[in-house]
């Protein structure tokens, strides 16, 4: 049921704090600082190639975890659509990866490509949430998110569920390649447990959230902006919107913006920008003041540091947890999340069952 939540969308949003620390729990020791996956025996130190295959924002995951298998793990990562992945001949050597990410376990387009990967010699995961989904029982490596039935057709709790194990794989795999020193794996460790109280302090700006929405709501086109593992939140983001409010929205890699989108700029067109403060904090800002220097207005999603930086000339701001970079993507979710939910009932939108879609699709 929806208990008192009025869509099973924000339900499921408010629920992250919870089935993250679940998911959390079969992939974390804590007592002893340790990451491990569900399947022991299973061994990634001669994985040589990781290649991740998905839909929708189950891909937007895969695109988080790209970064991090590659600064974390040193292993060479390709990703794709699974739509075009399937038919575009790739070339996997033997002794890859083959991850497949899905909440349903069930995606035709999913499913085809990881019956394509195994044909190939490829080793098989899948991170899905429904544990006897056919992608499950397909997987040489079965890697389980916890986050309960997803009932709304926008996911949200699978995603941060996806994220907080595709952190916890890519740490797996960087201590398998001996680039993690125990010290290093504890704070890693430490820093994805603080994860639930940091989505919580999130959800906690769900009220200020609902106040802006109105003038998003009245927008024909929205952008959001993300560098590095904000870049696939900005395409999330900007998901989630059209998927619910039927607002045209883009997300772009911030630095992208002067090759072309930014010519869209003026005041009719809101820009999300999605940056937390840290290393790319300042060429991100600067993308930003381009947007504003066009009358472009601006929602910018950051911490209290980065909002006292560059705060000063936007439409509206919103103040996140100071957290790590590893789990900066769980915690932005929640107001890229919310963000849509709130224009989608501003504009009396059908928020669970949008036109259109299917909360499972099985034709490829
Ligand atoms: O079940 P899956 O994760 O394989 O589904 C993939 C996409 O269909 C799904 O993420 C879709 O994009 C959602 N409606 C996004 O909110």
């Amino acid at each position: 049921s929806k208990g008192n939540h009025r869509h099973y969308m924000l339900k499921e949003i408010y629920e992250q704090p919870i089935v993250v620390a679940q998911t959390l729990r079969s992939y974390l020791q804590q007592l002893e600082g340790r990451v491990s996956l569900p399947i022991p025996e299973f061994s990634l130190n001669a994985i040589k190639r990781v290649t991740i295959v998905a839909c929708g924002t189950s891909y937007y995951a895969g695109m988080v975890a790209k970064y991090w298998f590659e600064q974390f793990a040193r292993v060479p990562v390709d990703i794709d659509v699974a739509s075009e992945f399937r038919y575009r001949a790739p070339v996997m050597e033997p002794g890859g990866l083959a991850l497949f990410i899905s909440q349903s376990g069930e995606t035709a387009d999913t499913l085809a490509a990881l019956r394509h990967a195994k044909a190939e010699g490829q080793t098989i995961a899948v991170v899905v949430n429904v544990p006897t989904s056919t992608m499950a029982r397909e997987a040489d490596l079965l890697l389980p998110t916890h986050a309960g039935p997803e009932i709304g057709v926008a996911s949200t709790k699978a995603f941060t569920c996806q994220l907080a194990v595709l952190a916890a794989l890519a740490t797996n795999l960087a201590q398998a390649k001996g680039l993690l020193t125990p010290e290093d794996e504890r704070a890693i460790v430490r820093h994805l447990a603080e994860a639930p109280a940091s989505l919580n302090a999130a959800l906690a700006y769900d009220e200020s959230i609902a106040a802006m929405a109105h003038t998003i709501a009245g927008a024909r086109d929205v952008l959001y902006l993300g560098r590095g593992t904000d870049y696939p939140l900005a395409l999330e983001g900007a998901l989630k919107l059209k998927e619910i409010s039927y607002i045209h929205a883009e997300g772009y890699a911030a630095g992208e913006m002067k090759h072309g989108p930014i010519a869209l700029i003026d005041e009719n067109v809101p820009v999300i920008v999605i940056a937390p403060s840290g290393p790319l904090f300042d060429k991100t800002v600067s993308n930003m003041q381009e947007v504003q220097a066009r009358g472009g207005k601006v929602v910018l999603i950051s911490d209290y540091d980065g909002i006292q930086a560059a705060g000063e000339n936007c439409m509206a701001t919103i103040t996140m947890p100071k957290v790590h970079p590893l789990i900066a993507p769980l915690v932005y979710a929640v107001p890229v999340q919310l963000l849509a939910y709130h224009v989608a009932v501003a504009k009396g939108t059908d928020v669970d069952q949008p036109r259109n879609l299917a909360k499972s699709v099985t034709v490829e």
